[in-house]
């Protein structure tokens, strides 16, 4: 509730700086109005009309959407195009030697490749795939550190007709077992170790061991990029190094062009059941909506140096590193370390070092630098900055009032974006020469994307209120299905009391403005550190522990990561006390990291008897929820089969 509180007295208001307005290409709130009005007149001419200007189809489309089997819709279907060609090759004749990403190291070593260089890769890479036996549709597992190897692999993939699945180089071996045979993917490819904050990451061994569990034996080939000269697992029938396979590959490579709903990758989410979701994507609808939210959200233009902190092993880094900032034919910047290391200046360094004019970062990661490094943006020189842009979680009004005073000085427009896996792009957030921003709110829908908030029987409520967060029209970008569970798909996004609409899982208030304000999820996930974690994907983890009888967990606020996860465990034998209790949490805490990954790890664990249910045996959250917050609880109980338990848990505090 305090969080609620604390946005909703929230009344301050920025009109965007004249100069921006000035310059910006939609400029004005008139222009945004036009926008939506031209979406609102004919809807799918409108996105129709962006889609043939925005991509070169090789074959053109006739059917703009394709409504026939709701909610499995199709955009611009009988279209055939290139995600890759799109990125790349479209861009040499005019940009050849334009600087498409400047990577940095982890040790602030920092190489350069132009559009002409990063298409020869593309296309070598390419050939070293097709030469493994990868072809159209088949799957393709990308589990690197970012490097500008891993946009590579994943502009090859998109070229060959390849579906690739990004797993982030954080998970476990369990986590990238599971996704392995969900996807049923054919090939791997990782680098040797990842570098982060002066510490070499195994990722070569992480999947030798996530193939070592079994059930993968659709995978006949692992290929390694050599990021550090350190000794690597082999096997001599099963891997190869990257660049061997690359020194004689050809350096043309004809793009494989594929229907517009071909999916260009599979992304895994975690959902409110333990089995991640994977969420499927399409060629022609996705890179619509990636070029149009860098345009539009972003700016864009063609002299700016853009850059987005998230890793390739997140949809942000999928829109906004690999696809969005290349289709549009711009200079980006792609970083490999922390933003701690060697210290907690260094995002500010680099903004100054590369001459960043805008510059895209999580909530947490602002929240964290203000704690650990509130001086530091004043040793460097930022003023090559526009534009500043927020994602991942709803910021509070302090931490963005600080980016915006601090590091725009109150000159570059913020755009707190709203988005999610499943969308794609950007759906709510301000188009910064048009909408004015409040600190806290995504603001305003996109032009052609139709929100709204609705009550549990999809009912529209009017005017100021809070309740569920839908989209009420497909749009391009949107989620296609979740590989191999259509059934899932349908009921996760699209259920039947919501009549048609897209139910995104969040709930939002609006404000007199029409103003959206996001409130958090309505389901069993959490956000920690603008990450997605499902309670039951924790709780399964904590279960398959053999000590483990039960397990609940919650989320409770936490001022860096937004949210902290808690673990209610009832043990199989003796409830444990002093040292045996605190030895027993750090072998379950180790060991949800190696079942998931790090970033899952339960910030407490608290052990019961036994945990609060009904008389029919459900677990009450709520209660949790109230008792992990140290809240009196004050709310209805008549329902708890076992209410002493209450007392025990708030006692269990270790
Ligand atoms: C969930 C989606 C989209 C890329 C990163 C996360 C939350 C995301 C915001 C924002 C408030 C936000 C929502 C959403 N979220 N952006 N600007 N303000 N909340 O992607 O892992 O798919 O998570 O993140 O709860 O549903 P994701």
């Amino acid at each position: 509730m305090s969080s609620i509180e604390s946005v909703l007295h929230e009344c301050r208001k920025f009109q965007p700086h004249e100069l921006f307005v000035k310059h910006a290409t939609i400029s004005g709130i008139d222009s945004y109005h036009a926008l939506c009005a031209s979406a609102d007149s004919d809807y799918a001419s409108f996105w129709g009309g962006f889609a043939r200007k925005e991509i070169d189809w090789k074959k053109a489309f006739n059917h703009i959407l394709d409504e026939s089997n709701i909610p499995f819709y199709r955009w611009f279907y009988d279209g055939e195009l290139n995600a890759s060609y799109n990125c790349l090759d479209r861009h040499l004749a005019k940009s050849s030697n334009k600087t498409a990403i400047i990577f940095e190291a982890d040790d602030g070593s920092v190489s350069k490749v132009t559009y002409h260089e990063l298409y020869i890769r593309v296309c070598k890479f390419s050939n070293a795939l097709k030469d493994m036996g990868i072809s159209h549709g088949d799957r393709v597992i990308i589990y690197m550190p970012m490097s500008i190897e891993a946009v590579v692999a994943m502009q090859a993939c998109a070229r060959i007709g390849a579906i690739h699945s990004v797993v982030f180089g954080g998970f476990s071996a369990k986590s990238l077992h599971e996704r392995i045979t969900d996807v049923g993917a054919k090939t791997i490819i990782c680098a040797n170790y990842g570098v982060r904050g002066g510490k070499s990451v195994p990722l070569k061994a992480t999947v030798d061991e996530a193939l070592s569990l079994g059930g993968c034996e659709s995978v006949n080939k692992v290929i390694v990029y050599q990021r550090i000269n350190q000794d690597t697992p082999w096997s001599l029938d099963r891997d190869f190094w990257w660049h061997e396979l690359v020194e004689n590959a050809s350096d043309y490579c004809e793009p494989v062009w594929v229907n517009s709903e071909h999916p260009l990758f599979i992304l895994y989410t975690s959902g409110s059941t333990g089995k991640p979701k994977g969420v499927q994507h399409s060629t022609g609808g996705y890179l619509l909506g990636t070029i149009m939210s860098m345009k539009w959200v972003f700016d864009f233009k063609d002299e700016d140096i853009f850059w987005c902190t998230a890793d390739v092993g997140w949809i942000t880094g999928h829109s906004y590193v690999a696809y969005g900032p290349l289709a549009i034919g711009g200079t980006q910047v792609l970083f490999e370390g922390i933003p701690t290391y060697p210290d907690a200046g260094r995002f500010w360094q680099m903004i100054e070092k590369h001459k960043v004019s805008i510059f895209y970062t999580a909530p947490t990661a602002i929240r964290s630098l203000i704690k650990v490094g509130a001086d530091f943006p004043g040793k460097y020189d930022l003023s090559s900055l526009r534009l500043l842009g927020t994602v991942g979680e709803p910021i509070n009004p302090e931490a963005w009032m600080w980016y915006f005073q601090e590091i725009g000085k109150e000159r570059c427009p913020i755009v707190d974006t709203w988005w999610q896996t499943e969308t794609g792009a950007h759906m709510i957030a301000p188009l910064p020469g048009a909408v004015a921003t409040k600190p806290g709110s995504c603001t305003l829908p996109l032009p052609g994307i139709i929100m709204d908030i609705v009550d549990e029987e999809g009912n529209h409520v009017e005017g100021v209120g809070g309740g569920l967060l839908v989209a009420k029209k497909p749009w391009p970008s949107m989620i296609r299905s979740i590989w191999g569970d259509p059934e899932r798909f349908k009921k996760s996004y699209f259920p039947t009391e919501l009549k048609g609409a897209y139910l995104a899982g969040d709930s939002a208030h609006r404000d007199e403005d029409g103003y959206y304000w996001i409130m958090g999820r309505i389901d069993d996930v959490l956000n920690v550190s603008g990450h997605r974690l499902g309670t039951m994907e924790i709780e399964s983890a904590l279960v398959a522990n053999p000590l483990v009888a039960e397990a609940a967990v919650v989320g409770k606020p936490h001022e860096i990561k937004g949210e902290s996860v808690i673990a209610y465990v009832v043990l199989k034998g003796l409830r444990p006390e002093g040292d045996e209790a605190k030895r027993i949490v750090a072998e379950l805490r180790e060991w949800v990291g190696k079942e998931i990954g790090p970033i899952a790890k339960p910030d407490e664990i608290r052990f019961g008897d036994n945990l609060p249910k009904t008389r029919s045996g459900k677990i009450m959250r709520r209660l949790l929820r109230s008792l992990a917050k140290g809240e009196e609880i004050t709310s209805d109980i008549s329902t708890l089969d076992n209410p002493s338990i209450l007392e025990q848990l708030k006692q269990s505090v270790i």
